[in-house]
């Protein structure tokens, strides 16, 4: 019955996407992918020296693991490879070939309801106030023992919002039938029980 049954979840950075879509993922026994990591492994290599995109048609699975690709500058560069066409033309068919996957799939990201999906059962489109979000960011990161400011964290996180909004390729914006949600001040829990609604009420049709 969920044969190629696919959540498209798309939102800018630190919005609680990801940590969205790995619940409902595992709510349904879904596959997740988070679409990220592919920018951010082609961006790690790229500051290795690689060209960029000799890095997005040479990347493998064993690319996306490792706390490494979770800095700021990393998601900096990720940003930057991800305005190039070609970059995310060779990251197309991964991403499709995942989606329809048995069993259903979760992606996020920021074209898989536009871009990658337009098809998808299920999109949803999932913001906060860039504060909030630089906040929850921060918690994360210093967490993690990386030392940063909040006063760095958002100009990292605006700075990405305009630099993905405004590039011409796959920019980030909602799908003209994507369900929004905002979680500034939304618990995970209700989050992540508005999106379970949102699925089950699509299963259900
Ligand atoms: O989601 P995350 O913050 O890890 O993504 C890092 C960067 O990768 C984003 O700022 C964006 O530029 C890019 N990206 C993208 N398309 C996606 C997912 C991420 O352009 N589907």
């Amino acid at each position: 019955m969920t044969k190629g049954f696919t959540v498209a979840i798309d939102g800018p950075a630190a919005s609680g996407k990801g940590t969205i879509s790995k619940a409902v993922a595992a709510h349904f026994g879904f596959a997740y992918l988070d679409t990220g990591l592919l920018y951010r492994a082609v961006g790690a290599k790229v500051m290795l020296g690689i060209e960029p995109l000799k890095a997005a048609q040479a990347l493998v699975p064993e690319d996306l693991d490792g706390e490494a690709l979770r800095t700021p500058e990393v998601a900096q560069e990720a940003s930057k490879v991800a305005a190039l066409p070609d970059v995310r033309a060779a990251l197309v068919d991964f991403q499709r070939s995942f989606a329809a996957r048995a069993g259903g799939a979760v992606l996020d990201g920021r074209d898989i309801g536009t871009v990658i999906c337009p098809a998808a059962q299920v999109k949803l489109f999932v913001i906060a106030d860039s504060v909030v979000r630089a906040r929850r960011r921060f918690a994360e990161l210093t967490s993690k023992g990386i030392k940063t400011t909040l006063e760095e964290v958002l100009d990292d996180v605006q700075a990405r919002d305009a630099r993905d909004m405004g590039r011409a390729d796959a920019p980030l914006k909602a799908a003209a039938d994507a369900i929004e949600i905002d979680t500034s001040a939304l618990s995970i829990e209700d989050a992540v029980a508005q999106t379970i609604a949102v699925i089950e009420a699509a299963m259900a049709r």
